[in-house]
């Protein structure tokens, strides 16, 4: 038989897939590993400080998840939805912070990042708008991206997310979900006020609109009252996908996070979660059950924030002195990051470079927009260092943004 007629055959191994054409590798990502070379003072990632790591407890945790007793369940295949130990430890601590939650209403996931997949997997098709804050967290914007979505920044403003303009975007666009981080926000440091939740809720239930309320620093407050969540406000209770994790007030090693779902994705949520990589590890999942049940999570947390608070203040009370005049900033009460915004005609990545050469490194702002970046922009977040050190990273970076001038 002659091949003519037949297509060639191209030797060429075949090209990844197109959904993955137009999402960049994290520029945060490439910038903390410049950042990690020893001496960098970082105020670069979102790193929670490894001296607060609770490894004597997360010792007795995995001990007592390989009890000889346990081992035979703990180091087995399982089920999807997650450890039923974790899962009631999860629904307590969610009822605990004003979110009536079963556990059953709760699917154990791979970090939080996993429950944006999942999310993304399940709501998302090639297209579909999706509405984020201007900036936004920047893995989820890599991940609605990567599902095809069309992302479309909500117009914000100091408080957060303006919930008035939301009405005219979804007739205009249609979206699937809105995503939202309203508590302490990655990269703002923001909080979205009580009456705009509200206002949001309200919009979800009029509008229909799923809202995915993503709340990995919450616990993390240094001043003022907590808020209640979006998804316990009315019209959003159906509505909304809630989202949290244990990466930043326990580890972020061991990648246990998880969502509060309502009735109607639940299954479609579980199907995706099969597909991706049956459950969550198994003895991870009970060693955070076991982690959570013999700690007392208010006293860790409240020790997580007396560490913190001051780290914040030292940083924010040092940036009059530290900036270029004519800088703006955020004073978040709570989270990791603060949010600067250089006067018109800086640009933060040229600052980076200045700073870097002193031994100093943040992340500059315009990767987190995902229409129009504002080059002028940068995040600084305190938690990894202390007091000393942040208030010698500080003057590294004063002697950069003079570098700057010259
Ligand atoms: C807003 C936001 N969502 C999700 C995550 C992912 O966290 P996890 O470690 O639970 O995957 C982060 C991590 O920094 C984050 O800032």
């Amino acid at each position: 038989m002659s091949g003519a007629g037949l297509p060639q055959i191209s030797t060429a191994p075949p090209p990844a897939a197109a959904r993955l054409r137009d999402v960049a590798s994290s520029p945060v990502r490439e910038i903390l590993a410049l950042t990690q070379r020893p001496g960098v003072i970082s105020f670069a990632g979102g790193l929670p400080a490894p001296e607060l790591f609770d490894a004597p407890g997360l010792r007795a945790a995995f001990a007592h998840a390989l009890d000889d007793e346990r081992f035979g369940s703990t180091l087995q295949y399982s089920t999807t939805e997650g450890d039923p130990n974790l899962r009631r430890a999860i629904a307590a601590r969610m009822v605990a912070r004003g979110l009536p939650t079963d556990p059953d209403d709760v699917l154990v996931t791979s970090g939080s990042q996993q429950a944006l997949t999942l999310i993304a997997a399940v709501l998302i098709e090639p297209g579909d708008a999706v509405l984020v804050e201007e900036p936004s967290y920047l893995a989820a914007l890599q991940c609605f991206q990567m599902a095809g979505a069309r992302v479309v920044p909500v117009p914000c403003d100091d408080d957060g997310l303006d919930p008035d303009a939301l009405a005219a975007l979804v007739r205009r666009e249609q979206p699937k979900l809105l995503y939202t981080v309203p508590t302490f926000h990655n990269p703002t440091g923001r909080t979205l006020g009580l009456e705009r939740r509200r206002a949001l809720a309200a919009a979800a239930g009029r509008l229909g609109l799923w809202i995915v309320e993503d709340d990995p620093y919450g616990e993390l407050r240094y001043r003022g009252e907590p808020l209640p969540p979006v998804a316990s406000l009315p019209g959003a209770e159906d509505r909304t996908i809630a989202l949290s994790t244990l990466s930043k007030v326990l580890v972020p090693g061991l990648r246990i996070g998880w969502l509060r779902a309502p009735a109607a994705l639940r299954r479609a949520l579980v199907v995706a979660k099969q597909a991706a990589d049956l459950h969550t590890s198994t003895i991870d999942q009970a060693a955070a059950a076991h982690w959570l049940g013999a700690c007392d999570l208010d006293a860790h947390i409240a020790g997580l924030r007396a560490v913190y608070a001051p780290r914040r203040d030292a940083l924010v009370g040092a940036l009059p002195e530290i900036l270029p005049e004519g800088s703006r900033w955020t004073r978040p009460d709570g989270g990791m990051f603060v949010w600067v915004r250089l006067p018109d005609g800086w640009d933060a990545d040229d600052l980076l470079k200045r700073a870097l050469e002193r031994e100093v490194a943040f992340v500059p702002g315009w990767p987190f927009f995902p229409a129009v970046p504002d080059r002028a922009t940068l995040r600084l977040s305190f938690t990894t260092h202390t007091e000393a050190e942040i208030a010698t990273g500080l003057g590294r970076l004063r002697d950069a943004v003079l570098d700057s001038r010259r």
